[in-house]
């Protein structure tokens, strides 16, 4: 069974415990997850000046969005206000800023139909943030920008949290990736042929579910859960970004959910944050603790 919580006052220990099992947190109105909102509504407006940014897709052409939005995405992600604001965004989630490390967040932008889904609007096919070298103690924050509805959100699929689905995590290698295809986004229009790790096999969910809430509104989940980009048939571009954390302790006592069908090498933890003075967590100092796990 999973449980959805919205606007839970719960310790954060409590809540990472239940997103473990599962269950799902909804909170609006947090000034933290709008702070970051508005940020990204400051360098979308600027990046698509003159047009409506929803809307921007249909007045001009593929090279030039992508022209537009390869910019934005960096300036979002690699931009000092924004690691100031994922602190806000933390404590104003009650996070421990001693123990808990954040990952730059990523501005996702998704035309509508198939105007493009690739490289800097790649549709994620069914995945979970594991298969591509997340830790299974990994938390999602995930907001959108302006309201979306179930036509441009992600799909859950819920009843995956716990049982395996066949996929390529086994040849994907995190520091292989960094290396030699992250930053080749841009240059992807037509055709993503990046190895993203997919699923192997057709899956049939019964338990797919889609949350959309207004500007501001956070869903967290924990990674494990397997999701997708869905198809965005709503008619309008989707904005909305993703931040993601995890807790130290968590980490050194091999806590979260069982690991039921990810075999990716390498780490991202040496990407993270901690949340109090910004420095990067030392993933050698985890070696002697996690060894042999
Ligand atoms: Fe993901």
């Amino acid at each position: 069974m999973i449980t959805v919580y919205l606007n839970r006052q719960v310790t954060d220990d409590e809540r990472r415990e239940s997103l473990f099992a599962g269950d799902f947190y909804l909170y609006s109105g947090k000034p933290g997850p709008l702070g970051l909102v508005d940020h990204a509504k400051d360098l979308i407006s600027e990046a698509f000046a003159g047009l409506d940014p929803e809307r921007a897709q249909f007045e001009i052409g593929v090279e030039e969005f992508v022209r537009r939005v390869g910019p934005l995405k960096a300036e979002f992600t690699n931009g000092e206000r924004t690691k100031e604001l994922c602190r806000q965004f933390a404590l104003d989630l009650d996070m421990d800023p001693e123990r808990t490390y954040f990952d730059i967040p990523r501005l996702r932008v998704i035309p509508a139909d198939d105007f493009l889904t690739a490289g800097v609007s790649y549709n994620y096919k069914a995945h979970r943030d594991m298969w591509y070298g997340h830790p299974q103690q990994l938390v999602n924050y995930w907001t959108p920008v302006f309201p979306v509805v179930g036509g441009n959100v992600m799909s859950m699929y819920t009843d995956f949290f716990d049982k395996p689905v066949k996929n390529g995590s086994n040849a994907y290698d995190y520091d292989e990736w960094v290396s030699n295809h992250r930053f080749a986004a841009n240059e992807k229009i037509a055709k993503d042929d990046r190895p993203h790790p997919l699923p192997l096999e057709d899956f049939e969910s019964r338990g797919e579910i889609r949350v959309a809430g207004g500007a501001g509104d956070v869903f967290i989940f924990s990674s494990n859960h397997l999701h997708a980009s869905a198809p965005n048939t709503s008619g309008v571009t989707r904005f909305s970004y993703d931040l993601r954390t995890i807790n130290i302790d968590d980490v050194r006592a091999g806590r979260g959910p069982r690991n039921v069908d990810s075999g990716a090498t390498g780490t991202t933890l040496g990407d993270f944050l901690r949340v109090s003075d910004l420095a990067p967590l030392r993933v050698e100092d985890l070696e002697t603790t996690t060894a042999g796990r």
